[in-house]
């Protein structure tokens, strides 16, 4: 299984992207996870270019298309995914190859749990139905998790 994994974080030092280097690293035999390290080259979204992007976009969207699924790691920001992150979902929407690509969600940080269900919520297939809603918040926060206002 070939796993691309995506990094809200252009921070040398991000705790997001160590994250999942240490997935890669730990990586049962017969999967591969690799840390695709070309979102800070994405253009900013612009649907007058969806069906004919640059190349950078075309070159993300053929590594997310050759993956079996896809990890997501992003800090929050101002409340919401990054920017960075944003953008790269943003270039996905129209993507076909990614309506029904597995997308799991993690994150570094607790306190960052709502963006990222946001975030699962984006990259589910529309309309959602049961199986595909993200699931409810409780299910997210684990019992011991500092419960946010
Ligand atoms: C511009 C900016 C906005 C931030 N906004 C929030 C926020 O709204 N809520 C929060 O909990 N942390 C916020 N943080 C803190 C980051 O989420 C936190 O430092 C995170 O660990 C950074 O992830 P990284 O190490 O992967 O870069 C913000 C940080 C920055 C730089």
């Amino acid at each position: 299984m070939n796993i691309l994994a995506l990094s809200g974080s252009l921070r040398a030092a991000s705790i997001n992207s160590a994250l999942l280097r240490a997935a890669a690293r730990l990586a049962p035999p017969g999967m591969t996870v690799t840390v695709f390290d070309g979102l800070a080259h994405l253009s900013l979204f612009n649907p007058d270019l969806d069906s004919d992007p640059p190349a950078a976009v075309a070159h993300f969207r053929s590594r997310v298309a050759d993956a079996d699924a896809l990890l997501i790691a992003s800090p929050e920001y101002a409340h919401g995914i990054t920017g960075v992150m944003k953008n790269a979902l943003d270039w996905l929407v129209s993507f076909e190859p990614f309506a029904h690509k597995p997308v799991a969600v993690l994150n570094a940080s607790p306190r960052a749990i709502m963006p990222m269900r946001r975030c699962a919520k984006s990259c589910a297939p529309w309309p959602p139905s049961s199986s595909n809603r993200p699931p409810s918040r409780s299910r997210w926060w684990a019992p011991d998790s500092t419960r946010r206002a």
